[in-house]
This record gives structure tokens, C-alpha cells and sequence, in this order.
């Protein structure tokens, strides 16, 4: 019998910057009440010229690594749109910068903010597989639009790292989950350009659609009633969506639709993406980090997650918390990366702005020092150079 698989251990990171909602509102006019009460946001995560989705891997991933070693790692998935090469993987570059083994499988996921489900899904089928072993699954991705678009305040930045095991210590996750997948154009990033074009309103209601579709996917497949969950962990492209998925589908169930049911079923789910904005592949996942760091005991309760990616793949996917899991949270690690973050003026944000990874000669330095744990502190002949602040840990084990 396959033993039960899931998350075993869990970390978020994000970049070392940050926006608030009100900076922003002030310079474009707009009442800070839209974004903070119409969106949901108070703040988005901005990178440095010396981060990126490698760089906000590492921090997220390293502590993992730390703790349980990585002898049992056969698999890295990592999953972005945010990818840095065209060809390599970004889970390469993580080798030398936390220490992971030779003897690895390591590749890359993309679709859109689905990605990191679909990595999450195969890391299970993974251990299913051989259950001694583990799978790293990481999520880490950068929001940009333009400037000046309805998106802006939209972006964000932020990654999720997790080790999926046998007899996992944080969650279990269901076999049963229900799917849905159809090729619309609601968002998507054609490969020569540094920001998403969206559809706004559309992307929208395209996303509340295929979450309805994945759902009953999940019911027709023997899934729980809506009624079972404890808390539902929704994909926050700005957590106002999060609101909007649940009213919708209460509705679609026929339940009652009321502002104590929807804020009873979302408690503790928003608080992390509030303040880093739209982290797309990790955004989910970030929702669930932000419930299971909160001071509700969680312990045997279903949890759902609703993943969705524009394009647009959704998936529908129950878990539960299992014994002991508050003694395996960073909790205090996870609110000191968002909360230590370093507050950007509007001119500093925009000169960030900028992606110059696409427009320079092959060779240069990245400006500035965000004083991360891990850096990209520059390019030498099209390579990037990556530097870690302290040594990969483990594991040189399979070296
Ligand atoms: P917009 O045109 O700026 O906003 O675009 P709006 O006019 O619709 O206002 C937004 C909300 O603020 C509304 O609330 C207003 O009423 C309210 P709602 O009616 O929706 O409940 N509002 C105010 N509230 C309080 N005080 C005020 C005030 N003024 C207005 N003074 C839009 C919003 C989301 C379209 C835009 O930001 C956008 O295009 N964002 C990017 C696309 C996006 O996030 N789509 C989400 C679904 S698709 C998805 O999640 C996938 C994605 O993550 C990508 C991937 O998969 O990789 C994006």
C-alpha cells in the first residue's frame, strides 16, 4: 500500500525590497482605498537588481536542505515563469549555492501560476514511486507589468520551497484532486518581453470559471463537500480574489453565501500575500505558508487549495494538517523575510523597474547589494555568477 505522501517541510522567501500600495497611490493619484480594500494589497515585494527567482530559491530552499540533509533529494522541480535561461534550468544553479546531490533529477515547470501545482502533483507521484526517497519542490516567480497599466499594482515577488516525503510532518495531500484546462488568452508573457500582457477583466472571470470546472471535477472524482474544509487556500494574484473565488463557489454549491462564511474560510490565508503581492507559481502556496504559521491549530483539519494559472490550467486539491506539524513551521523565519523587507521610494521602484537582464552586452556588474543570503552579482560572457553569503551546507553527499 503507498504510504501516505505530502509536505514535509515547508519555506518561504522573498525579495529584499518592497512597495507599499500607499507610496504607489500617492504618485499616481488614486485612492490608497482601491488598492488596500479594492485589491486586497498593502504592499508588493520588488527585487533587487541582484535577485531574482535563483537567488529567492536559494534562501527559500537552504534552510530545507539544512535541516534534513539532501541524500534523500532525488528530485528538484522547479517551477517559474519568471525562468532565467531558455535552456538550463534555474534548479541547476541552486547545486552549488545550497549543496544538493548529483544523483538528481532537476527541472523546470512552466504554466503560468500553475506551475508549482503541477511540480507538487509529480513530486508526490515521485515518492509514490519509491517512498525513501524525496522530491524538492520549489515555486518562485517575479510579477511585472508596466508601468502605469491597471496591473502595476498587481506585481510582487516571492518563493516557496518544499520537500515532499512519505509519512510527511505538515500535510498530507489527498490522491483525489480535480482538474481543469482550456487555451484562452487571459494573460501570458510572449518570450521577447520582460512584463505579462493581461486581459484584466477577463483573467478574471476565467479564473473563477476554471475553478468552478476544477472543483467539480474534484466532487465527480469522490472529493470532500465544501463543507469539510477548514480553511480554502486560493492562488492571490491580489487577495481580494481570493474573497471573490469563495463567494463564487459557495454559490455554485448552492451554500449561503454570507461575509462570516467567506471570512471564516479564508482566516489567516491572505496575511502573507497582503503585504508581498502576486508571487504567481508561489502565490498558493504562500496562502498556504500564512495559514499554517497563524495561530490556528490546524491539526487533522482539510485544507483546500485552489491553484490557477492563466492559459489556463486549474487544479482543485484537498489536504490535511497532521499531528505535530506547528513544531516543523519556520513561522518567525517566514514573517522576518517579508518583514524585514527594505521600503522603496517611488523612483527607486521604477528605476527597478528597468529588467535589464535582456538588453545588455553579455558582461556586467549588478548595481547595488541587497543583502540577501544569496546574490546574482553579475554577468560574465551571457553566464549569470551567483554568490551564496554563507557556504552551500549539506550534502555533498553523491558528490
Ligand atoms: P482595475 O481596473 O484597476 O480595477 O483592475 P477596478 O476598477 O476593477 O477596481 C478594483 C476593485 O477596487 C473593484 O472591486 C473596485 O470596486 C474597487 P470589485 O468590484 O472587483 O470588488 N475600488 C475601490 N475600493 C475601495 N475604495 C476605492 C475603490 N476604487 C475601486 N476608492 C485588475 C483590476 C485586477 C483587472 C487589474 O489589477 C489587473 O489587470 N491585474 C492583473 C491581472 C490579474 O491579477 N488577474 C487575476 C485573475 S488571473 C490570475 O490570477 C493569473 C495570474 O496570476 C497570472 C498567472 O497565472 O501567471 C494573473
Amino acid at each position: 500500500m503507498t504510504p501516505a505522501i505530502g509536505i514535509h517541510d515547508l519555506a518561504v522567501a522573498t525579495s529584499r525590497h518592497m512597495l507599499t500600495h500607499a507610496v504607489l497611490a500617492d504618485r499616481l493619484g488614486t485612492d490608497p482605498a482601491k488598492y488596500q480594500r479594492g485589491l486586497g494589497q498593502d504592499a508588493m515585494s520588488i527585487p533587487g537588481d541582484d535577485e531574482d527567482v535563483v537567488t529567492m530559491a536559494a534562501a527559500a530552499a537552504a534552510p530545507i536542505v539544512e535541516r534534513h540533509g539532501a541524500s534523500r533529494i532525488r528530485n528538484v522541480f522547479f517551477a517559474t515563469e519568471t525562468g532565467v535561461d531558455e535552456s538550463k534550468c534555474a534548479g541547476l544553479y541552486l547545486h552549488s549555492l545550497i549543496g544538493l546531490p548529483s544523483q538528481a533529477r532537476v527541472v523546470e515547470f512552466k504554466q503560468a501560476c500553475y506551475g508549482g501545482t503541477a511540480a507538487l502533483q509529480l513530486a508526490c507521484a515521485a515518492v509514490a514511486r519509491d517512498p525513501s526517497r524525496q522530491a524538492l519542490v520549489i515555486a518562485a516567480d517575479i510579477a511585472r507589468y508596466d508601468l502605469d497599466s491597471a496591473a502595476e499594482p498587481t506585481q510582487g515577488a516571492g518563493a516557496v520551497a518544499m520537500l515532499v516525503s512519505a509519512d510527511p510532518a505538515v500535510a498530507v495531500i489527498d490522491p483525489v484532486s480535480g482538474l481543469f484546462s482550456s487555451d484562452i488568452m487571459d494573460f501570458w508573457r510572449p518570450t521577447y518581453r520582460s512584463t505579462a500582457v493581461v486581459d484584466g477583466r477577463y483573467s478574471v472571470s476565467a479564473y473563477l470559471d476554471a475553478i468552478e470546472h476544477a472543483f467539480d471535477d474534484f466532487r465527480r472524482l469522490g472529493g470532500a463537500d465544501l463543507r469539510e474544509f477548514e480553511r480554502f487556500c486560493y492562488h492571490q494574484p491580489f487577495t481580494k480574489m481570493a474573497f471573490k473565488a469563495h463567494r463564487h463557489l459557495l454559490e455554485h454549491a448552492g451554500l449561503p453565501v454570507t461575509d462570516e462564511a467567506v471570512d471564516a474560510a479564508l482566516a489567516d490565508t491572505t496575511d502573507y500575500n497582503r503585504a508581498i503581492g502576486n508571487s504567481y507559481t508561489a502565490s498558493v502556496y504562500m496562502a498556504l505558508a500564512s495559514v499554517l504559521d497563524s495561530t490556528s491549530d490546524l491539526t487533522g483539519r482539510r485544507i483546500a487549495l485552489a491553484s490557477y494559472g492563466s492559459g489556463c490550467v486549474a487544479e482543485f486539491l484537498s489536504l490535511t494538517a497532521v499531528d505535530g506539524y506547528r513544531e516543523q513551521l519556520r513561522s518567525e523565519a517566514n514573517r522576518a523575510a517579508i518583514g524585514n523587507r527594505n521600503p522603496l521610494s517611488y523612483s527607486e521602484y521604477r528605476s527597478l523597474h528597468t529588467d535589464r537582464t535582456t538588453a545588455h552586452d553579455g558582461s556586467r556588474a549588478s548595481t547595488g547589494d541587497s543583502g540577501g543570503m544569496y546574490r546574482l552579482s553579475g554577468f560574465e560572457e551571457h553566464k549569470r555568477i551567483y554568490h551564496a553569503r554563507q557556504p552551500a551546507f549539506s550534502a555533498k553527499v553523491g558528490h
